[in-house]
């Protein structure tokens, strides 16, 4: 057997394990929206704050489980969600620029597989709200509410784009696009530095668009490496090139992938929260790891033959990193991946299960076996 075969035979062995996990702990957690887990168990974050940007990321994995399993069971507490935050979707004014991430995974993603009006009428209302965030000004998508926070950029949003370049094709309204495009091209520039390391946060005059200066964000500090936005970064900049065939975006996503796989072949391929921190403590970010596996498959199917090796060879070493270190298969947890930081300087944000570290490591199996969904 060579090691191909050997590497698919073992993935194949892992997606047994989620699925046995995975049908067990979808019926315990149900229609709860879960954030962070606590003692193997995930809270409830959408029955107190519903509009949280990450609330769409248990039914985007669910979405994941039904497209992969045709589970009837996946899809039915997929559709719980969807409807239960249809209450965030009329509250525009607690919602920022992330309505991306929450209604691709809870909405879009139903659409895309059921073809439901409703869920495409989800999506559209949440594309204009992203859309009603663009600055002229600076050509970019504010990311957040609030005087402290005007003339923001940050890198995650490049996850968001996705939302309206749907919503383009679908309504046949180019305008979203054009939002998207212009938004990609500022955020790439003021953020992805020269050495492929990327800012959090880019911060614009209102009034003028001009660029005042970056800021640290949920990293270690200021001209730091936040490892969960360097994997927004590769991801978000693939996707940029998909969507415009822009080769800038292509180069982009490479430098930043590049730095990635540096800096994670440093620490056994997986990452710690911030690639530019003190060397001690060790905290590490396993969500960062997840999503960047997925970016480095998106980004290795634009690319000719003998550059795809280079991404999907550190994609795989990541993979089997977390998996062997990080992952829970024991149904008895609710949690998945463990090691999931939020933000670098808040101890209870550190190194604990955050839902989207399940959702994406969900997303990087079932890619590497070639199950996977389209969500953004
Ligand atoms: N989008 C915020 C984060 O990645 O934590």
């Amino acid at each position: 057997m060579d090691s191909k075969e050997s590497s698919e035979t073992d993935l194949q062995h892992i997606w047994v394990k989620v699925q046995q996990k995975l049908k067990i702990t979808s019926r315990r957690i149900g229609s709860a929206i879960p954030y962070i887990a606590v003692d193997h168990r995930y809270d409830d974050i959408g029955s107190t704050h519903l509009t949280w940007w990450t609330n769409g990321f248990w039914a985007g994995l669910l979405w994941q489980m039904y497209h992969a399993t045709q589970d009837q069971q996946y899809l039915e507490v997929a559709r719980i969600i969807e409807k239960k935050l249809d209450a965030a979707l009329a509250q525009e004014d607690q919602l920022d620029h992330d309505v991306g991430f929450m209604w691709l995974n809870a909405a879009v993603t139903d659409y895309k597989t059921t073809n439901d009006p409703e869920a495409k009428a989800r999506g559209l209302k949440a594309a204009q709200i992203l859309a009603g965030r663009y600055q002229p000004s600076g050509r970019y998508l504010l990311a957040w509410n609030g005087v402290d926070k005007k003339g923001q950029v940050i890198v995650d949003c490049f996850m968001n784009l996705p939302l309206l370049y749907w919503a383009s094709e679908t309504f046949n309204q180019p305008e979203f696009a054009q939002i998207a495009t212009n938004h990609a091209y500022t955020a790439t520039k003021a953020l992805v530095r020269a050495d492929g390391s990327v800012n959090h946060i880019a911060v614009f005059e209102p009034q003028t668009g001009e660029l005042l200066k970056t800021l640290g964000g949920q990293g270690y500090g200021e001209g730091s490496a936040w490892s969960r936005g360097q994997a927004w970064g590769i991801y978000g900049l693939a996707l940029a090139y998909r969507n415009t065939n822009d080769s800038y975006f292509l180069n982009q996503a490479k430098l930043v992938a590049n730095a990635f796989i540096a800096n994670v072949a440093l620490s056994g391929y997986v990452s710690h929260i911030d690639f530019r921190a003190p060397e001690e403590p060790v905290y590490w970010d396993t969500t960062a790891t997840a999503i960047a596996i997925c970016g480095l498959l998106e980004l290795s199917q634009y690319l000719p033959t003998d550059q795809q090796q280079l991404y999907h060879a550190s994609a795989l070493k990541m993979f089997w990193a977390l998996t062997e270190r990080f992952c829970d298969f024991n149904p008895a947890d609710d949690e998945l991946l463990t090691g999931g930081s939020a933000k670098y300087h808040r101890a209870s944000d550190r190194e604990v299960p955050i839902i989207y570290g399940d959702t994406f490591y969900i997303e990087a199996l079932l890619r590497l076996l070639a199950l996977d969904l389209t969500i953004y």
